[in-house]
């Protein structure tokens, strides 16, 4: 789960890392209110979870309150790289900026482990600097079990060269963000820019963090779900432990096992430019052992979402062998009837591996007006791709 700048504020905060003031607000005329407890001018920031809002017109600051209003009023609703703003936070204003660095940690999947990437020179540009001139960013891998305390701290600040003068204030604020990072279970703090203002200070006036969804159960994490953005079909299928990831196609998507599901997206998608380039309309996993009672739930999923025209099906019989799924669709189908949902919508089968013969025979005889068997998956693809298509 990604946060919002705001989050990672409070975030940071609780674990001692420098930050400024600020409260998050969405309307306009709360900036009136939230800029005067500041001491009466602010920095007015999008809260969208995506980059370069400061680039895009999303960071202004404001002079007064009057300002505050109005530059909340110019911000909120705004559109940044297809991310409406909702959300504004009213932060106080940093004193003047006089150099802006880069720090973060993050999970180093390559190498199992993971990394620090610090740079001098952040701000709003440094992923050009990090694309012209990788030398100015230092990256140093990091111990998991060691972690980052003052001598790791000052190894990343010497391999990054920062000036003598503020070396022990960002030893400081990497021991407290890899706090924030280890205490969080993240997969990513950044710090962008991490601003040397002109009292001496070294303040976090941006902050990124990515938690890992895999601890949340450790966590108290409710109010920071975006509730908002929330996929209504995604919280469905959430609710009901499937793995499903809403995409923008037409062809629904079941399968047995991420890989599999992975490379039908992929076969569909292919298959789709042959037939008036239809996509997958999402991924969906219900893993292996799926009982009817998992299809259904699947299916439902995939057939209440209204951008579907038809159904891929692809499974590959392993531990849970194809007559078992074979009777899964069957009793699927009967279910969602006798819930009185409306099953309008062709479903493509293909079934392979164990048992396959056995599985397709169980749907040839149910003879289901909507089922169609197809046992190649390219050729299942194709047919789903071209039914999604005719349905369009
Ligand atoms: N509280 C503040 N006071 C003064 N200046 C600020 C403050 N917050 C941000 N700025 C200035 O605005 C610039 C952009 O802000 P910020 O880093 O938050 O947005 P951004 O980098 O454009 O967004 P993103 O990190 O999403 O790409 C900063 O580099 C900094 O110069
Ligand atoms: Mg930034």
């Amino acid at each position: 789960m990604d946060l919002f700048e705001y989050q990672a504020r409070d975030l940071f905060a609780k674990h001692d890392v420098p930050v400024l003031a600020g409260e998050v607000i969405d309307t306009p005329e709360a900036a009136r209110a939230a800029t005067e407890r500041l001491g009466g001018k602010s920095v007015v920031k999008a809260q969208v979870k995506v980059g370069g809002r400061g680039k895009a017109g999303g960071v202004k600051l404001a002079a007064n309150a009057d300002e505050a209003v109005a530059r909340a009023t110019d911000i909120l609703g705004m559109d940044i790289k297809g991310h409406t703003v909702h959300k504004v936070m009213i932060a106080e204003t940093a004193p003047e900026i006089l150099e802006e660095y880069y720090v973060s940690f993050l999970l180093d999947r390559a190498n199992r482990t993971f990394l620090s990437i610090a740079s001098v020179e952040g701000g709003m540009e440094i992923e050009e600097v990090a694309a012209t001139r990788p030398e100015a960013v230092a990256k140093i891998a990091i111990d998991a079990i060691d972690g980052v305390d003052e001598a790791k701290a000052r190894e990343i600040v010497e391999a990054a060269k920062f000036p003598a003068e503020v070396a022990d204030k960002v030893v400081n604020v990497l021991v407290t963000l890899w706090d924030t990072f280890i205490k969080s279970d993240a997969l990513l703090v950044e710090v962008n820019p991490l601003a040397k203002v002109a009292s001496g200070d070294v303040i976090a006036l941006d902050g990124k963090v990515s938690l890992d969804d895999n601890a949340e159960f450790r966590h108290d994490w409710d109010e920071l779900h975006d509730k908002a953005a929330a996929n209504p079909l995604e919280a469905a299928a959430k609710e009901k432990n499937l793995n499903y990831v809403k995409l923008d196609g037409e062809v629904g998507i079941i399968g047995n096992g991420a890989g599999l599901v992975m490379s039908t997206l992929d076969v569909v998608a292919y298959a789709g430019e042959n037939h008036g380039n239809v996509k997958p309309a999402n991924f969906l996993d219900i893993g292996g052992g799926a009982s009817a009672q998992v299809m259904a739930n699947g299916l439902e999923i995939i057939l209440g979402d209204p951008d579907v025209k038809s159904v891929f099906v692809n499974v590959f019989g392993g531990i849970t062998a194809c007559d078992e799924v074979a009777n899964g669709i069957v009793q699927a189908l009967k279910l969602l009837e006798d819930r009185g949902e409306e099953v309008t919508k062709p479903l493509v089968v293909r079934l392979d591996g164990n048992n396959a013969e056995l599985g397709r025979q169980i749907l040839t005889d149910a003879n289901h007006p909507l089922v169609q068997r197809v046992d190649t998956m390219d050729g299942a693809a194709d047919k789903a791709a071209e039914l999604a298509h005719a349905a369009k």
